[in-house]
Order: C-alpha cells, then sequence, then structure tokens
C-alpha cells in the first residue's frame, strides 16, 4: 500500500492502480463505518440517558405517589381513631369527650345511669349496716343515767332504809338477811306500778294492788307471783379488780367498806317466783 502511494498513478500499472482504487474505498468505507458507529454511540448515549431519566422520574412519581398514600392512610385513621371511641365500662361506641358537643358530655346512658343508681343503692345500704354496726357497738346510755352504770360507793347499814336512787330507778338495800347488796328494780313484778318503802313495817308495798316484799326483794304477799327485779352488780376493790358480781344464781354481792359498786341499769335479772313460805297474812 505504501509502495503504492509512493509511486506516481503514472508509474503504476493497472493492476497497482485497482489495489490504490481498492484501498482507498476501503479506507473511504472504514471511516464511514467509524463515523457511522460513532453516531450509533452518541445516540445509544442520548437514548441511554433518556431512559435513565425517565426511569428516575417514574421513581419519583412513584415514591411521592407512596408517600400521598401513606399520608392519606394515616390522616384516615387518626379521623378514624377520633370520630369512634368505645367506652370500657358500657362497651357502646360514642364520640370522645373533646369531640362531642358540652350537652353529650353531660349525659350518660341508660346503662351508666342504673350502674351508678344500683352503685348508690348498694353503698347506702352498706352504710346503714355500717352505723347500725357502731349504734349497738357504743354505749347508748351515759354513766349516772338510767340505761346505763351507776357507781356506789357507800352502802346502808343492814336492816336500815334502803337508798333511793331516783336517777337510776333502784333501790340501793343492805339485805336484812345479812346475805349482801342488792340493787332492786323499782317496778312492781305484778302489773308495774311504782312500789314504796314502808317505815312503818320495813318493807316494799304497791299502792296499785297491795303487793309487799321484803328488804331483800323477796314477795311476802300476793297478787305479785315473784320477787322483784334487780340489776346485775360488779364489787372493785381499792385496786380495781374485779371481787364479786351479780349473777342469776348468786342475787347479793359482798357487803363491805372500801369497796366501790357498780350498779348497771342495763342489765335486769328477773325476779324468782314467789316462795309462799315467806308469804305475811297482813
Ligand atoms: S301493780 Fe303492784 S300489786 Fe299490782
Amino acid at each position: 500500500m505504501a509502495d503504492i502511494e509512493t509511486k506516481s498513478t503514472a508509474e503504476m500499472t493497472r493492476e497497482e492502480r485497482i489495489a490504490a482504487a481498492k484501498a482507498r474505498a476501503a479506507a473511504k468505507t472504514a471511516a464511514a463505518a467509524t463515523e457511522t458507529s460513532a453516531k450509533s454511540a452518541e445516540k445509544a448515549d442520548e437514548s441511554g440517558d433518556a431512559e435513565v431519566s425517565e426511569a428516575a422520574q417514574r421513581f419519583q412519581t412513584r415514591k411521592t405517589s407512596e408517600k400521598a398514600g401513606a399520608s392519606r392512610k394515616a390522616r384516615e385513621a387518626e379521623l378514624m381513631q377520633r370520630a369512634v371511641t368505645v367506652s370500657p365500662r358500657s362497651g357502646i361506641e360514642q364520640l370522645p369527650q373533646a369531640e362531642a358537643p358540652e350537652k353529650d358530655r353531660l349525659a350518660v346512658n341508660r346503662r351508666e345511669f342504673l350502674t351508678y343508681a344500683w352503685g348508690g343503692a348498694l353503698a347506702l345500704i352498706a352504710l346503714q349496716g355500717g352505723v347500725a354496726t357502731l349504734w349497738f357497738a357504743y354505749p347508748r346510755f351515759k354513766a349516772g343515767e338510767f340505761g346505763g352504770v351507776f357507781t356506789m360507793t357507800s352502802i346502808p347499814a343492814e336492816g336500815a332504809k334502803p337508798d333511793d336512787m331516783l336517777a337510776g330507778k333502784f333501790w340501793w338495800s343492805n339485805a336484812f338477811t345479812g346475805e349482801g347488796m342488792i340493787a332492786l328494780y323499782k317496778v312492781c313484778t305484778h302489773l308495774g306500778c311504782l312500789y314504796e318503802w314502808k317505815d312503818q313495817t320495813e318493807r316494799f308495798e304497791c299502792p296499785c294492788h297491795g303487793s309487799k316484799f321484803n328488804q331483800a326483794g323477796r314477795n311476802i304477799k300476793g297478787p305479785a307471783a315473784r320477787d322483784l327485779d334487780q340489776f346485775v352488780v360488779a364489787v372493785e376493790d381499792s385496786t380495781g379488780a374485779v371481787v364479786d358480781v351479780t349473777t342469776e344464781l348468786h342475787r347479793y354481792v359482798t357487803a363491805g367498806e372500801g369497796l366501790t359498786y357498780k350498779v348497771d341499769t342495763g342489765r335486769k335479772i328477773l325476779g324468782r317466783p314467789s316462795d309462799p313460805s315467806l308469804h305475811v297474812e297482813a
């Protein structure tokens, strides 16, 4: 080729000129192919950039769409949450307090009203029961008034007139039998009249129907059919220790100096049936 190009055309043979022409044609064809390839590559590059750009745009559009969808769903969920609230007690769907009108927030439904009503009624019953328990548990009568405890620090002489305890409604008697002290309820065991002490006869006599009782409260003449009722007496020594107490069988308590007697007018012992052997004619 170099040899062919270095020779002048005149010097070339026919074959050499043909070869030179073919070489130039081949070179031209190669150059054209190269140029075409470059243009194709350039076009390909342009086409590739466009595809990338289009893909990026589609990606961006999809992202934007997804964000918009997520935002819309979140907004819808928030609206649903704010729109409906389920009451934990009644299970009834209701508008939340913040969204409900003022009159609706103050109102209660029928089930809640019945629940509150039942609860209030039960609480009231429990309160009444508690108050009643305390009422019966605590002493209702104060010391020194009928129904309460009377403290006696003195005793009448044996056989002397019993002390009239007006406030306590009892006679404080030192029984002539020598058995001890006794607190006699002032009400007759016949029909409930108030009997009196008679100095002349030294006994208790009822003005209503004539029943009579001795100083120890024993029935000695009818129509009463039993002895006088009496109250429980507790005897305490100087240290406050209880040394004697009235019981159903032990009706007279110890009489002595330096003792304190607690007469409980809230605890009554009924008189025993009359003993006919004690009855007198007048
Ligand atoms: S009420 Fe006392 S004797 Fe009848």
